[in-house]
């Protein structure tokens, strides 16, 4: 009988992310895909020549899967406080009395050839995790303001729609094309208002891809120094280490 080469016998397969994990992580990634790319669509609307028909309905679309990374997000903090212990709030966010000195084990460990395995996140992607996260959370909030200040949409829609309806329109007929159904000098006060969100809704943009940036960069050199599997976990929930974990 054929017997494995030496090196397979020291591999080991561990469960990792379960399936609720796994989901959250793609259905994010495509939706922040498809922001980020009508985001920049809108940034260029007038080198693009998008009518104002065509720049609300990218609003729209923009919108719908801004919905769906927010309620993604929301159930992805839910199951950390139900999930395995890899997907915890503990292991997936840098805090702890440990914490930091696991950060400089890890980055001395990892300067010196070599790196420590985790099964769960390493401390530094704990970091970076933690960065995503916040980036995330600021961009689901001053977006939701801006599909409530642009498109009149929840969960804030009806409220802004109220402030800047024209005497005698129901705020429920306020449209963003139609100016007869908007009280101008509330629509000035309120378009002021939002003035500082979107500010803010776009440097997050630039700081978030730049994150999403050096978190590819960080998986590729990961699987390269460490030999591992950690993007084939991320489809299969199994992380293969030849090395014994610190995380376990
Ligand atoms: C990762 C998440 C997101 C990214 C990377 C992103 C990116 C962007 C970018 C680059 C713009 C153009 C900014 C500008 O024109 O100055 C934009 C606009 C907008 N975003 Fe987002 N966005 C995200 C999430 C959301 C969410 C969750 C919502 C709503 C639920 C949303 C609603 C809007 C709206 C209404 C606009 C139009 C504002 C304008 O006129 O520019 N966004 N977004």
């Amino acid at each position: 009988m054929p017997q494995p080469p030496a090196s397979a016998e020291r591999l080991h397969a561990y469960d990792v992310w379960d399936a609720p994990t796994r989901w959250f992580h793609w259905i994010n990634a495509l939706a922040v895909l498809g922001l980020i790319i009508i985001g920049v669509i809108l940034l260029n609307d007038d080198a693009l020549g998008l009518s104002a028909n065509g720049k609300i309905l990218l609003k729209e679309i923009h919108v719908v899967l801004g919905y769906v990374m927010g309620l993604n997000l929301i159930w992805r903090f839910v199951w950390a406080f139900f999930g395995n212990r890899y997907t915890r709030w503990s292991a997936i966010l840098p805090y702890g009395s440990s914490f930091w000195g696991k950060l400089r084990a890890y980055g001395s460990a990892f300067l010196s050839g070599e790196p420590q395995e985790y099964v769960g996140h390493n401390p530094a992607a704990r970091l970076a995790i933690a960065v995503l996260l916040l980036l995330l959370v600021l961009q689901a909030v001053t977006g939701a303001v801006l599909a409530g200040t642009d498109l009149f949409w929840p969960p804030f829609g009806r409220w802004f729609a109220s402030w800047v309806a024209a005497a005698g329109i129901d705020p429920a007929m306020v449209s963003p094309l139609a100016a007869e159904t908007l009280d101008q000098t509330a629509y000035k006060a309120m378009r002021a208002f939002r003035s500082p969100i979107v500010t803010i809704h776009l440097y997050a943009f630039y700081v978030l891809a730049g994150v999403i940036l050096l978190h590819l960069i960080a998986v590729i050199v990961t699987e390269i120094h460490e030999g591992g599997s950690i993007t084939s976990a991320m489809f299969t929930g199994r992380k293969i280490l030849n090395r014994p974990p610190q995380d376990v």
